[in-house]
């Protein structure tokens, strides 16, 4: 087994994840889900990490990533611990976050982390690293720059769509809403770099163009990739189109007022000009950007999307602390 506690394997950033490591994820998460299929599955997982605690440190809003990340801990046996809000720790008696994060490592085998403080999780890891105790770091999360675990699910999701289409390699993927401060598009973007002949297309009004770094990022990678504020050009066809919404928490001074998105939110009119076997996603949550009236076409898999969530998690749990090994079907 991995011994975790010497070498803790952080999770801190997309471009971490190879090919191998991705596909391997994709049949781990596979395997994992069929012992959700039988009461003896289920307790085989739950033993396998009784004997590890958890803390969720998530000090910006969050529904999905923390729910599942906090279910994924159950579903293997773990124990959890949970600041939301850093008022009511003791940040507020002017502790550093360094400092607190390192007494939660303390009581914990894990810390799962989202902040509004991009490159905060990276410092957290390196200083753990030089502790006595170093456990290993999650980012589900770090202001508008990396959302690894999201992209992670967005790969199993994409992956699972195409089953049957030959995978991943050589589709059209196309992001549409505030590319510049969206960090699932970051992390997103960043991993299927790591797929043949994937064309991405983003779709944004010119002021949430992506990052100039994630532009260079693409163009060393060599990705394919064009930017374009023709929606209904792009979506035909698209084999999957990843809608966003509007990040107005990291607004200065109320700008994303001012920038007319409208032109960029998925419709029900919008289904007929896409191809039968494309996949619209999103990583929640939504506002008008996306259409409810989409959530009854076959097309759309953003609640399938959200359950995938889950049990990448748990299947990343299992990876971190060296207990995949374990995952073999039982009887059922
Ligand atoms: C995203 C996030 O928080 O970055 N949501 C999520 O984790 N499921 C996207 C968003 O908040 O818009």
């Amino acid at each position: 087994m991995v011994d975790i506690i010497k070498t803790p394997m952080h999770i801190l950033n997309s471009a971490q994840f190879d090919r191998p490591f991705l596909d391997y994820m994709c049949v781990l998460t596979d395997t994992i889900r069929r012992f959700d299929k039988s009461k003896e599955g289920l307790l085989y997982l739950k033993g396998l990490l009784a004997h590890r605690r958890a803390m969720l440190y998530f000090t910006q809003p969050s529904t999905r990533t923390f729910l599942s990340f906090q279910t994924a801990c159950q579903v293997l046996g773990m124990n959890t611990n949970e600041i939301r809000d850093s008022s009511t720790s003791s940040e507020r008696k002017g502790e550093s976050i360094e400092d607190s994060l390192r007494t939660f490592s303390s009581y914990v085998d894990i810390i799962i982390m989202r902040t509004p403080v991009p490159g905060l999780c990276d410092r957290i890891a390196v200083l753990l690293d030089e502790t006595e105790r170093p456990v290993p770091i999650i980012n589900a999360g770090s202001g508008p720059d990396e959302h690894p675990t999201q992209a992670l699910l967005d790969i199993y999701t994409l992956n699972r769509s195409f089953v049957r289409l030959g995978g991943i390699d050589g589709k059209t993927i196309t992001m549409v809403g505030d590319l510049r401060r969206g960090r699932t598009i970051r992390s997103l973007s960043g991993l299927l770099s790591n797929y043949q002949d994937v064309k991405i297309q983003f779709v944004s009004p010119p002021e949430f163009r992506i990052s100039e770094d994630l532009r260079q990022k693409l163009i060393q990678k060599k990705v394919s990739f064009e930017e374009t504020d023709q929606m209904e050009d792009a979506l035909r066809g698209t084999d999957a189109v990843y809608m966003t919404r509007v990040q107005d928490e990291y607004d200065i001074a109320g700008e994303s007022k001012k920038v007319d998105n409208s032109r960029f939110h998925l419709k029900h009119e919008h289904l007929r000009l896409m191809k039968t076997t494309a996949v619209i996603m999103h990583p929640l949550p939504r506002r008008e950007e996306l259409d409810p009236a989409i959530d009854s076409d076959p097309r759309a898999k953003y609640w399938r999307q959200e359950r995938n969530g889950m049990w990448t998690r748990v299947a990343l749990l299992t990876k971190i602390f060296g207990v995949d090994s374990k995952i073999v079907l039982p009887e059922l």
